[in-house]
């Protein structure tokens, strides 16, 4: 089977009701990334940073996987699908995908912060200030703060060179490392890129442009690839 890499971002999940964040109406318009989504957020207010954490992951017990996230999974019949996602939310797990790697943390997920190798799933939406690892640590957030490394990326970047295609579907490809990730594809690597506004793409020779939703723009892609590779 051929290997398609897929990168995703807020936008596949925007049709399932969680917002975005440099769109209109995003989440960047509303908090201060510094505000909530630093280590000096969480140093200066960890109860402001724990709260935007817990209003996020409890909205996830209120969505659902939409057609897109239900998509990738069919792409798996036709391909090896392995999916590199920005988002923090469960949606492409719930939606059956067999292969994601999570760049940026998991919203259901909290680790020590006196030893980030001790990583929970946590039970419930409810993070508390005064909840401690097996060490006596304070648990925060396992999501990848601005200005934190990104571990994931050693484990992504091997991905996009052995790929044979490449979709990316609902980012603005703004953040880097993230969307740097492109630049390891195979130099023949087709990419097909699913988003119903004009991105930061700046496109390679052979950038395939799908200017849909995610819903019913991977129905879309489904067809192109398996009319063009299999
Ligand atoms: N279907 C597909 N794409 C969509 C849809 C949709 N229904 N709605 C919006 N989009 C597109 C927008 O046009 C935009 O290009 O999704 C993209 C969302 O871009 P951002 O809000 O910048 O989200 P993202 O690219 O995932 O941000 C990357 O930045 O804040 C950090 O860690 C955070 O992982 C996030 C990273």
């Amino acid at each position: 089977m051929k290997k398609l890499v897929v990168l995703t971002g807020a936008g596949i999940s925007a049709e399932s009701g969680i917002r975005t964040f440099r769109e209109m109406g995003g989440l960047w318009e509303e908090y201060d990334v510094i505000e909530v989504a630093s280590p000096q957020a969480w140093d200066n207010n960890p109860q402001l940073v724990n709260d935007f954490y817990n209003a996020r992951r409890k909205q996830l017990y209120e969505v659902e996987p939409n057609n897109g996230h239900k998509g990738l999974v069919e792409l798996e019949k036709y391909f090896d699908v392995q999916i590199v996602t920005q988002n923090v939310d469960n949606l492409h797990e719930r939606a059956g995908s067999s292969s994601i790697l999570h760049l940026h943390g998991e919203l259901n997920k909290v680790r020590s912060t006196g030893d980030p190798d001790l990583i929970y799933e946590l039970d419930g939406w409810e993070l508390k200030i005064g909840d401690t690892c097996e060490k006596g640590f304070q648990l925060r957030p396992h999501i990848v703060w601005f200005g934190e490394p990104v571990p994931a990326i050693a484990n992504a970047a091997p991905l996009f060179k052995s790929a044979d295609v490449c979709a990316v579907i609902g980012t603005s490809l703004n953040v880097y490392p993230a969307a740097g990730l492109l630049r390891y594809l195979p130099k023949m690597a087709e990419i097909y890129l699913v988003d119903p506004n004009d991105t930061m793409m700046t496109p390679r020779q052979n950038t395939v442009f799908i200017k849909e939703k995610a819903g019913t723009g991977v129905k879309k892609l489904k067809e192109m690839l398996v009319a063009k590779y299999l």
